[in-house]
């Protein structure tokens, strides 16, 4: 029994947590747990604050406008969306910074973002706390940084070293407008991106979990016809 609930923890439960430095907040994922599924208006709230605000630095290679059909989006849908944006559905959606003047402005080159929430350890809580992990008081940057914030840099409490190259993408309210009418707060759209960035890293997760839950009732009903074969041999040798 031990062994299946290992099993069953190993299949079901998300990217193990822990940032590098400082331990990064938990927080509730819809797509997380037994219950856990790709929200449609969730995952085009992401999208709108990725192509809106993170495409100008950042790319996401890994995915296209018809990878959203696979949400619940229609053609028509993704089409008009494409369109906005003057991209074609099957075209990945690539920054038009390139990587020079990324380099000359930010001294970085923003990386791609489609597999982050894979690479980081915590995942969407990773993303998410660098997003909302931003200050300007003083005394909390003299805390973390007591050299002060290098040239450049700007201080954030959940990224490793706490001196970022990004300039914070979501610094206030509002920097997007939802199709449902979600207000927009910097909390919202940060955890609306980075539940977008967890969908790009692991579009199959539930076909993966499903299979998970097959393999369970498998192990399940072999395990009684192996107790019932063990049963009904020792029976016939007992009589002997
Ligand atoms: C103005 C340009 C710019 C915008 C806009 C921007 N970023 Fe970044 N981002 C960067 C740069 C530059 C880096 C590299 C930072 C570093 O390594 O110090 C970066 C790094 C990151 C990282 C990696 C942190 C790590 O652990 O390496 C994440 C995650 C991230 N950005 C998410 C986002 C999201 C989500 C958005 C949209 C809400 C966004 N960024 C918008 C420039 C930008």
């Amino acid at each position: 029994m031990k062994n299946l609930l290992l099993l069953a923890a190993f299949l079901i439960t998300p990217l193990a947590h822990a940032g590098g430095g400082v331990e990064v907040p938990q927080e509730k994922w819809s797509f997380q747990g037994l219950q856990g599924k790709w929200d449609k208006d969730e995952i085009y709230r992401g999208y709108t604050v990725a192509t809106q605000v993170c495409l100008a630095c950042h790319s996401f290679k890994y995915i296209n406008h018809r990878s959203l059909m696979r949400v619940g989006f229609t053609e028509a849908e993704v089409q008009t969306l494409a369109k906005a944006l003057n991209m074609d559905i099957n075209a990945k959606l690539i920054s038009a910074l390139d990587e020079a003047s990324a380099k000359e402005t930010y001294g970085k080159i923003p990386p791609d973002l489609s597999m982050m929430n894979k690479a980081r350890a915590g995942g969407a809580d990773y993303s998410h706390a660098v997003l909302v992990g931003y200050s300007e008081d003083p005394e909390l940057i003299k805390h973390y940084l007591p050299e002060g914030v290098p040239q450049g840099a700007h201080f954030n409490k959940y990224f490793p070293g706490h001196a970022i190259a990004m300039p914070n993408p979501l610094s206030g309210p509002d920097m997007v407008t939802y199709h449902d009418g979600t207000s927009a707060t910097v909390d919202q759209m940060s955890r609306d991106v980075s539940t977008f960035m967890q969908w790009t890293a692991e579009p199959e997760r539930f076909e993966r979990q499903h299979l998970g839950v097959y393999v369970l009732i498998y192990l399940f009903i072999f395990t009684i016809l192996a107790f019932l074969t063990k049963r009904a041999i020792w029976k016939d040798i007992k009589k002997h």
